[in-house]
């Protein structure tokens, strides 16, 4: 078996290794850092050289086994007992002495939710939970988020030029995860700053000063999350899926247990409205930056599910997820010790040629984009993904059907450095409202 780019596990106690000729797979290994340059800028193609030359590789800077081609990480999703989802949302730069000294004066106990939780566990509790996500009860909110989508439309519709992450795509999803969950929606900005804590504190390279300040942050919203169940505790016949949790903790408290209501509360605000704000920020950014794309869609809605999928294909919001390995194998080639850590790669899967034809294309007549990883895949896969889909059809229908002359501003995208959550910051775009198509046929 190959020992790929400078593993310590193969290293360990054998001949020091010379140098790695620049350009080679090895160097590349080295030098691959998901914090910076090329992969927060595009992850597919800062990861090219992998699929095509070494689909699985020890990364030093970050600890982690990089999987990149499409099969690898289908089969790592596959099999969760042999890749376990233990590391999903452990932090990816380990907080410094006086960050987990903050974390602990505020009782934070962040623990298993369904995310990262091993078998048989998981499943017992997926069924339990799994009700209000069945088809006929995710349908039940498509009029809310039209209606909200017509509202936030007809609050912009004459100015002409707007951030459509903040006059929408941000809130939106917001709003309806807390809905859907039954978290009362009084506190929308803290929420958004509590969120980008979290996804800092899990998938970030915060700085040791940083990690203070986004410990303490964490830290709010952990307390938050324990306020908010007490209070959701207090109204038993309360609606939404958390409350049915609550219920199910009272019911069963050995499969839903008081540390995972308490973990899952605070995990999945983030998990039900980011991953959803940010896929339609990366959608509406492409599609605008694909012009024919975008007049098809204007021209023919029926073309617009599969928009999404080929949009959540390129430009999803979960980039890369994790695993761990619980014990030895062999993945792409490449011999993996036990507790092997891996980041598995969607956004590199999503552009594998071996899977996709012409991968680099964005092509909303594509026959497979639904294939794309975006969502996971097998038993953890995620729970909410026909909720998201929703939500991103709905934008697409309301703006490009009022909206559809609206053309990207000039701007530089910003992403927030990290490996995981991936959508561009702000998406500004700009229109002529003497053109809107409302104006003239009323
Ligand atoms: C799990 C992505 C929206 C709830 C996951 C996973 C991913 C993901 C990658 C892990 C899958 C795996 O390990 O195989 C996304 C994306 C979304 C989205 C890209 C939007 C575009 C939502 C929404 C909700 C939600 C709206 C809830 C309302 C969950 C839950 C799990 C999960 C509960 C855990 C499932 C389990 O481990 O059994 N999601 N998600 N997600 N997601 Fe989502």
């Amino acid at each position: 078996a190959q020992a790929a780019g400078g593993c310590p596990f193969h290293a360990a106690g054998g001949p020091a290794a010379g140098e790695p000729a620049a350009g080679s797979p090895a160097a590349m290994a080295e030098a691959f850092d998901p914090f910076d340059g090329p992969y927060q800028l595009d992850p597919a193609e800062a990861l090219r050289w992998s699929r095509d030359q070494l689909p699985v590789f020890y990364s030093p800077k970050l600890g982690y086994w990089v999987v990149s081609r499409y099969d690898d990480v289908k089969a790592v999703f596959r099999d969760a007992i042999l890749f376990s989802p233990r590391n999903v949302l452990e932090p990816i730069t380990p907080p410094c002495a006086e960050a987990r000294e903050v974390l602990t004066r505020y009782g934070y106990a962040m623990n298993r939710t369904l995310v990262n939780e091993d078998e048989p566990a998981h499943m017992e509790r997926r069924r339990v939970l799994s009700e209000h996500f069945l088809p006929a009860n995710v349908e039940a909110h498509q009029a809310m988020i039209r209606r909200l989508t017509r509202e936030k439309v007809d609050r912009f519709i004459d100015e002409g030029r707007i951030d459509l992450v903040d006059a929408m795509l941000y809130e939106i999803p917001l709003t309806v995860a807390l809905h859907f969950l039954g978290v009362p929606e009084d506190e929308l900005e803290r929420l958004r700053r509590f969120s980008v804590a979290h996804a800092v504190n899990a998938f970030g390279r915060p700085t040791p000063a940083h990690q203070i300040d986004v410990a303490h942050a964490v830290g709010r919203f952990w307390q938050y999350a324990g306020g908010v169940i007490e209070t959701m505790r207090a109204d038993p016949d309360g609606t939404g899926w958390m409350h049915h949790t609550i219920r199910k903790n009272a019911e069963l408290p050995a499969i839903v247990t008081d540390s995972y209501v308490h973990s899952m509360m605070m995990a999945i605000i983030v998990a039900a409205h980011e991953t959803t704000a940010l896929a339609s920020a990366g959608m509406f950014k492409t599609l605008l930056t694909h012009r024919d794309a975008w007049e098809a869609i204007c021209a023919d809605p029926a073309l617009i599910p599969n928009a999404v999928e080929e949009s959540l294909r390129v430009a999803g919001s979960a980039a890369a997820w994790r695993r761990q390995t619980t014990a030895p194998t062999r993945l792409g080639g490449i011999d993996l010790p036990e507790g092997a850590k891996l980041l598995i790669v969607q956004a590199s899967a999503n552009q594998d040629e071996r899977h996709f034809e012409h991968a680099e294309q964005f092509d909303i007549y594509r026959d497979n984009a639904v294939d794309h990883l975006t969502f996971g895949y097998g038993s953890h896969q995620c729970m909410g993904k026909n909720i998201g889909r929703m939500e991103m059809r709905i934008f697409l229908e309301e703006v490009s059907r009022r909206l559809p002359h609206l053309r990207l501003a000039d701007q530089t995208f910003t992403y927030l450095p990290n490996t995981t959550f991936r959508g561009p910051e702000a998406v500004w775009v700009e229109w002529d409202p003497a053109r809107n198509p409302e104006r003239s046929d009323p």
